[in-house]
Order: C-alpha cells, then sequence, then structure tokens
C-alpha cells in the first residue's frame, strides 16, 4: 500500500503522515515513511531521535555519483540513469519503532524535471518506493507533486489530501484532486484537519462537497509542544478511524 499525503501548505500534511505511519507501526506493520520536503520535519512527527542529524539523500554525494556513475569533479558528464536503488532504504536510512524513515532532502528544481544525478537518483528511489516495496509507504509530500512522475505517480494507491477549514484549504484540495486524476491516481481521500467545532465541520462540508474519510480535531498538545513529537490518545483516535476506514475501503489500502 502506497499512499501519498498532500495538501495545501500548513495544512497539517507531515502531522498526518506521520499519525498514520506510527499506527501502521503499532498494528504491526513495516512502514516506510519519505519526507519529501526539503524543510525536513517528518523525522521530528515520528519521533525520531536526532532527527536533525540525519543526511538526507541528496546530500549524499558521493554515494549518489557512485551509483549514477557520475563524476563528482566534472558536473554536466555522462551517467546511468537507471541507478541501483533497493538496497538504500536497510542501509542508508534510519529505523526507529518498525519505521524506516528516507529523507529525500532538496531537489534541484531548475528547469523543472531537471536532469542531473541528484534528482535522477532521488526520481529513481522515489520510483523503487511507491513500485517495488512490499511494505506500507508513506510519503509527506510537498505542496507541488514533482517527486512524483508520470510514470510512477500511478503506482500510488491514494492520495490522502488534507483540508483545513479554510476557503484556501478547500480550494487547494480540490485542485489537488483535479491534478490527481490528470497523474492517473487511482483513489483520492479527503482529510479535514485542525477541527474545533461541529461549525467547522459543515464549513468544509458544505464547501468541499466531497465525502470525509477522516476528522483530526485541533490539538491542543501538538501546539504546546512546539514542534515536539505528540501522539496522544485523542490523536491516535482519530487515526485509528481513518485507518479502519481505509483498511475497509474496497482497495484494503492497508492489506496490501
Ligand atoms: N490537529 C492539529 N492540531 C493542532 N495543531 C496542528 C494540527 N495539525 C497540525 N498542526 C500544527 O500545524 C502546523 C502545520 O502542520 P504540519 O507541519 O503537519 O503541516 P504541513 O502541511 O506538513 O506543513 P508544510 O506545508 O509546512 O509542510 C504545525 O505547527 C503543526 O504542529
Ligand atoms: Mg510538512
Amino acid at each position: 500500500m502506497k499512499i501519498a499525503v498532500t495538501g495545501k501548505g500548513g495544512s497539517g500534511k507531515t502531522t498526518v503522515a506521520a499519525g498514520l505511519a506510527l499506527l501502521s507501526s503499532q498494528e504491526g506493520k513495516s512502514v516506510i515513511a519519505v519526507d519529501c520536503d526539503p524543510d525536513i520535519s517528518l523525522g521530528f512527527a515520528l519521533g525520531f531521535p536526532h532527527p536533525e542529524k540525519i543526511t538526507p539523500i541528496s546530500e549524499m554525494k558521493e554515494l549518489i555519483a557512485e551509483r549514477t556513475e557520475s563524476d563528482l569533479d566534472r558536473p554536466g558528464g555522462y551517467f546511468k540513469l537507471n541507478p541501483r536503488v533497493e538496497d538504500i532504504p536497510a542501509k542508508f536510512c534510519p529505523e526507529h519503532k518498525n519505521i524506516r524513515l528516507i529523507v529525500m532532502g532538496k531537489v534541484n528544481k531548475a528547469g523543472g524535471g531537471c536532469l542531473c544525478p541528484e534528482n535522477t537518483f532521488i526520481k529513481s528511489l522515489i520510483s523503487h518506493l511507491v513500485v517495488n516495496r512490499k511494505e506500507i509507504v508513506i510519503l509527506d509530500m510537498v505542496a507541488g507533486t514533482e517527486h512524483l512522475g508520470r510514470g510512477t505517480a500511478n503506482s500510488v494507491d491514494a492520495f490522502l489530501i488534507v483540508v483545513e477549514p479554510t476557503l484556501l484549504g478547500i480550494n487547494t484540495g480540490l485542485n489537488i484532486k483535479t491534478l490527481a486524476g490528470d497523474l492517473g491516481i487511482k483513489r483520492v481521500f479527503f482529510i479535514a484537519n485542525k477541527i474545533n467545532s461541529q461549525k467547522d465541520i459543515d464549513f468544509i462540508k458544505d464547501n468541499l462537497k466531497e465525502d470525509l474519510t477522516g476528522l483530526i480535531y485541533f490539538n491542543q498538545n501538538i501546539q504546546d509542544s512546539r514542534g515536539k513529537f505528540v501522539f496522544d490518545e485523542k490523536l491516535k483516535d482519530g487515526f485509528r478511524d481513518i485507518y479502519e476506514r481505509l483498511d475497509k475501503d474496497s482497495a484494503s489500502l492497508f492489506k496490501a
């Protein structure tokens, strides 16, 4: 099962990706959590020890040069477009509580699909993760979807779109749904986050006009923790609900 968590900036993508990864691991599943955000954050949300010390894949220059057969001293030369990546998670990425964390780091955006060893390596790794792995793979996306090329995106089983009770959050969510359709994503689920009241729920339902797969209430402990790891019982309940709904879905997302 491969899920990409998307949504407007600040809507709660990282919080939702971390919550689902933690719950899946507590249910005894092997999980790969993928931080696609250049501003590394998923390791903090997952409660990894010293996440700030994790070297992002994009900064493993020597490894990338070796695998892509490129020359660090001579950029712009020949390099391999299909580097070997299947051993990367186990050999180069930390594991904590049965969750393997892959921090992608900064992708060079010059020219959109810029062809350089770093981007080629990261794209090959993401493609391997969503196409070949047996584990549950949860991708914490940036606001855009540049990590998912056309050939790769349609191997993702579902987009989870996180919406806050704001017009912008909802509009962005709906735009992402359209984009997901264009990319060939099979399933799209909406999760409402930072809910304070029934009014918030009604606002989202009235404006989104889509089914909600789950609700995560505004959590004061998250706010008070100032970025430290929080996964309290209330959050767990919200995520358990989402997990069970995704599991019961016809695609049985968590059984894969
Ligand atoms: N349910 C919640 N209750 C309270 N605070 C929340 C909740 N969900 C997320 N937050 C807080 O809102 C902020 C944004 O959340 P998060 O980092 O998960 O969003 P994001 O979509 O990943 O953001 P970005 O676009 O910057 O990557 C964080 O400070 C987070 O702690
Ligand atoms: Mg984030």
